[in-house]
């Protein structure tokens, strides 16, 4: 008990100030145990405790060193003002003589007060930093938010491997140059956030060494090159998002590795090669997309069987090939929207393309070479999808009649169907849609043989 008098006697001499308001509760609360009789050795120790506690969080309110205070100055220096048109809010109450800890998007570690996060998201600063600023100097600084100032310029310093970073998100500022391959040495980092900014360049192979990093977000920048066999070992990640810049060549077989994998987004690039077979090992994953490249070959059948989590899966506008197997995505229970459109696919489309597909509540199939033959039976044990509400079947080579079981796609949820550009002689006496508000049906060809032209918006469905 004598010791831990000492310890509160050293914490004391902090700040006198709190001092007085420590003697004013103690006395309060002392007086209170006295009149309560709670003066047995445990409670009187449970009031020690609670005193303690009270005076570690008082004395803890004023602890930002001047070494980071003065960096975060700095920093704040390196922008232009205009407080009247109410953005730079946060950096209002940044001063000189304040603790740094209350400055507003600035987190501190309550027991040690360094400086472990900044946010200044949204913030509308206009500036450049440097690539010596100090902030990127603070020792402690975990995590790092500037998203969303799109004045504000700047490159990545070098990373050394005592760096804590954790969260690391310029998205939407004018950041650019390249990525430092010093970022490798980001050993802490568990997000890696740089959408929308300017940057160009390879994507360095050391992002390998990110063991921790759980978001890889490098969406809309001017990455181009290959990319590399970065995965092996980033057995944390969840979320990788490439879209949206000029990489080329193959998606890396490493991929793998990735076994924590839940959203994958390399679409808008000029990716070659096939999709990896190794895809069909990321049994987490809930969401991809690499539409808008150069892949090409066929979808293996088993590519997608052990993907049951998937609840979007686009593989639009690239050069896929190869029949639609009838099983091929029949264990995907959970898909809601499936983009196959403006690809190379060909073969006939079967009824048990749709087998199991019961949540899928969106299919575009548009602008390939699918076929259907009017003339294929279901049975009783055939469960159309009943969630169904935009099909596109438009752009491919469906001849003849709309073939029955198609009348059961999504009977009662359909709202959208669009079959144009293809060889239909109609077939169906009698619309079996109930809600379609969007119907699609030019090229149609009606019963009489006249064109039917029928590009009805809005409930105005009808044959002229
Ligand atoms: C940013 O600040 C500069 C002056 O430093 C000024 O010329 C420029 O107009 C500012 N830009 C915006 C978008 O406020
Ligand atoms: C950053 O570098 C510039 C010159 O390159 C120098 O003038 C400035 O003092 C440096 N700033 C810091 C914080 O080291
Ligand atoms: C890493 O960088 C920080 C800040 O620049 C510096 O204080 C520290 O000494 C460096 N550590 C190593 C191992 O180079
Ligand atoms: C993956 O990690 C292991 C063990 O830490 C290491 O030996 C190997 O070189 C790493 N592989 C890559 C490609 O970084
Ligand atoms: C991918 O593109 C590169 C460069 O254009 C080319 O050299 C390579 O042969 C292509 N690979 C495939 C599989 O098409
Ligand atoms: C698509 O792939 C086929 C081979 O499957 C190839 O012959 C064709 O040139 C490719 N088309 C484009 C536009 O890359
Ligand atoms: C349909 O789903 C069930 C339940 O997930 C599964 O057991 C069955 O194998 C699937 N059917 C096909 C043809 O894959
Ligand atoms: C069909 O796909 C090709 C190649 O992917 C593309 O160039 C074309 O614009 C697409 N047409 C339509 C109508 O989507
Ligand atoms: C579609 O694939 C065939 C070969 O399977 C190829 O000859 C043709 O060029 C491809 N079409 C396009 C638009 O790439
Ligand atoms: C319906 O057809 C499927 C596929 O052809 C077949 O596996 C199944 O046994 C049939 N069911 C009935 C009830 O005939």
């Amino acid at each position: 008990m004598h010791d831990s008098r000492f310890i509160a006697l050293v914490f004391l001499l902090e700040d006198l100030a709190t001092i007085y308001i420590y003697i004013s509760i103690s006395i309060l609360v002392n007086s209170y145990a006295e009149k309560m009789g709670w003066l047995s050795s445990w409670s009187y120790q449970l009031i020690l405790c609670i005193q303690l506690l009270l005076l570690h969080s008082l004395t803890h309110s004023k602890l930002c060193s001047h070494d980071q205070a003065s960096a975060l100055i700095h920093f704040k220096q390196l922008f232009t003002y205009s407080y009247d048109t109410g953005l730079h809010q946060k950096l209002k109450n940044w001063k000189e003589d304040t603790d740094c800890c209350s400055w507003d998007g600035v987190t501190c570690d309550m027991d040690t007060g360094h400086v472990t996060g900044l946010d200044l998201s949204y913030e509308g600063l206009n500036g450049t930093i440097p690539s010596n600023t100090t902030l990127f100097l603070l020792p402690y600084l975990q995590v790092l938010r500037l998203c969303g100032n799109p004045h504000v310029i700047g490159t990545f310093p070098e990373f050394n491997s005592s760096n804590p970073l954790e969260v690391l998100d310029v998205s939407l500022t004018g950041f650019s140059g390249r990525l430092p391959n010093s970022i490798g040495n980001l050993k802490s980092i568990t997000g890696l956030i740089l959408i929308g900014c300017n940057f160009i360049g390879s994507i360095p192979a050391s992002l390998s060494n990110l063991q921790s990093v759980r978001i890889l977000d490098l969406r809309g920048n001017r990455f181009v090159g290959t990319i590399p066999e970065i995965f092996v070992n980033l057995t944390q990640l969840s979320s990788l998002d490439l879209s949206s810049n000029q990489l080329s060549g193959p998606i890396p077989s490493s991929l793998s590795g990735l076994s924590n994998l839940e959203y994958f987004d390399l679409s808008r690039n000029s990716l070659n090669g096939t999709i990896p077979s190794s895809i069909s090992e990321l049994v987490k994953l809930s969401r991809i997309s690499v539409s808008s490249n150069y892949l090409s070959g066929n979808l293996e059948p088993y590519m997608f069987a052990k993907l049951t989590n998937l609840y979007y899966l686009d593989l639009s506008s690239n050069n896929l090939s190869g029949n639609l197997e009838p099983y091929l995505f029949a264990k995907l229970t959970n898909l809601l929207l499936l983009d196959l459109s403006s690809n190379n696919f060909s073969g006939n489309l079967e009824p048990y393309f749709f087998t199991n597909l019961t949540s899928l509540s969106s299919l575009d199939l548009s602008n390939n070479s699918l076929s259907s033959t009017s003339t294929t039976k279901v049975n009783s044990s055939f469960e159309s999808p009943c969630n169904l509400r935009m099909l596109i079947l438009s752009h491919n080579k469906i001849h003849g009649k709309i073939p029955k079981w198609m009348g059961d796609l999504g009977k009662d949820s359909l709202t959208s169907l669009d079959l144009s550009h293809n060889f239909l002689t109609g077939g169906i006496e009698q619309l079996p849609w109930k809600n379609l508000d969007f119907l699609d049906l030019r090229a149609v060809m009606a019963c009489d043989g006249a064109v039917a032209s029928f590009d009805n918006r809005r409930g105005h469905a009808g044959v002229q």
